[in-house]
């Protein structure tokens, strides 16, 4: 299960969305899904220290962390942070399109081909978002986290040929981020 080492993507708007929907509160139960403390959930989907660590500072706002909560609150929570860092990426690569003048034509192309792997990545992982909401975790929901992770990793790839690109730290950090969340789900049964 941990072929695919660590993941992470998506947008503000999206989440403020899903967030509306209050599908992410303390008070969720979805039909099915098992219930857990925060602890046994991140030991159940993490297999180094590191991911351990990462997986309880991406669940660290879940309220009463001691509590058992329906796996999906902890699903919605890692998609939720995810996006959020996936669009501090995005940001950061347009300012560097925008405003470096200085970059080569390769940072140029790499950056530019990042925003639109992430725009399919947040796109991807909107629907996650949508449909951890809806409860509903059939209908394609393990493709959307896949499809997200490819998506970052393809930036990723793009950027790790670049020289020393600041923004190659923050791929890895989102890509760790979505498969953290595809493993949280996973705890879904999908
Ligand atoms: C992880 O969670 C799944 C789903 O609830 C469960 O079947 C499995 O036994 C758990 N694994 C561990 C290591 O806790
Ligand atoms: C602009 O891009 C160049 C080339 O990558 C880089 O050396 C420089 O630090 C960048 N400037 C800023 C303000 O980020």
């Amino acid at each position: 299960m941990n072929t695919i080492p660590f993941l992470s993507p998506l947008l503000v708007a999206v989440s403020l969305i899903v967030a509306g929907a209050g599908a992410g509160d303390e008070t969720t139960t979805c039909p099915g899904a098992p219930s857990m403390t925060v602890e046994s959930a991140c030991r159940n989907v993490s297999h180094t220290q590191a991911m351990y660590d990462a997986c309880k500072g991406a669940l660290a706002g879940v309220p009463n962390p001691m509590s058992d909560h329906d796996a999906t609150v902890y699903a919605l929570a890692a998609a939720r942070g995810a996006m959020a860092s996936a669009d501090a990426t995005v940001v950061a690569a347009n300012e560097r399109v925008t405003y470096n003048g200085s970059l080569s034509g390769e940072e140029k192309g790499a950056y530019e081909g990042c925003v639109e792997a992430y725009a399919a990545a947040e796109h991807a992982m909107g629907a996650v978002l949508n449909k951890l909401g809806a409860f509903s975790f059939g209908g394609g929901l393990a493709d959307d986290y896949m499809s997200g992770l490819l998506a970052v990793e393809s930036c990723r790839d793009r950027v790790i040929k670049l020289p020393a690109s600041p923004l190659y730290a923050m791929v890895l950090v989102d890509r760790n981020k979505v498969g953290l969340a595809l493993f949280l789900g996973k705890l879904l049964g999908i």
